[in-house]
């Protein structure tokens, strides 16, 4: 699969930025929505662009099992770095909860699906080992990532050991797709995962059986 390599990191949200842009005309738009470090610049940037939200539904990929109000929550992330900024309306956006099937019933018809990486190949809280045909559900993080994520919060004792997901075959029925990935300590798994074998032990391999894919990289 082909990897498209960017200038920088401005580059990467600006890049991406314009695929969110032209979903937003679309009537209704439904989107799929990531944290973590990588998609700050993207959100940075939409929030500059001041684009009309008022009809787009969203779906974040996962949430911590932790309080929602929690400074390092998902939700929290999103409404600061975006939910806050634009106008979307509260009602609009939505975080995996429980029961999860009943999440699921709410994604449907998704325009366009953003995706970071996970140093050992994860998307969304997919962890290795994860079944291709898994939908929503609760997880335990793995050791690595839960090392990965301590950098956000105080010590590593704080960090959930679990999260509620979407899963893969979610993702999966996404219309189109879009992987952002930052940093040079990210080259090797996004290689692997798109050139190497398709297999459970690499989730975010599951993407080269997609038909619209796009893998956006900058070191
Ligand atoms: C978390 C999220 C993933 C994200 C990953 C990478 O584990 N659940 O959706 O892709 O972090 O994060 P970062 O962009 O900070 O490297």
């Amino acid at each position: 699969m082909k990897i498209n390599i960017l200038k920088n990191y401005w580059e990467l949200g600006e890049v991406v930025s314009d695929i969110v842009e032209h979903t937003l005309t679309l009537p209704e738009p439904k989107l799929v929505l990531p944290t973590g470090s990588t998609p700050i610049s993207l959100y940075k940037e939409l929030v500059n662009r001041d684009l009309d939200w008022s009809t787009t539904t969203t779906f974040n990929l996962d949430e911590y099992v932790i309080n929602l109000n929690h400074p390092h929550s998902y939700n929290s992330f999103m409404k600061k770095q975006l939910f806050d900024r634009v106008n979307i309306y509260p009602d609009n956006y939505h975080f995996p909860f429980r029961p999860t099937e009943a999440f699921e019933d709410k994604i449907k018809e998704i325009d366009l699906c953003i995706l970071g990486i996970g140093s050992n190949g994860h998307i969304a809280f997919n962890e290795p080992g994860s079944s291709f045909e898994s939908r929503t559900r609760v997880v335990d993080l793995s050791e690595q990532t839960i090392e990965d994520n301590s950098r956000f919060f105080d010590s590593i004792d704080e960090v959930p050991k679990q999260a509620i997901t979407m899963g893969l075959g979610t993702i999966m029925e996404s219309k189109k797709i879009v992987l952002m990935a930052n940093g040079e300590h990210k080259l090797n798994i996004l290689n692997v995962a798109m050139n190497g074998e398709v297999t459970e032990d690499i989730p975010a391999s599951i993407l080269q059986n997609h038909k619209n894919v796009k893998i956006y990289y900058c070191e």
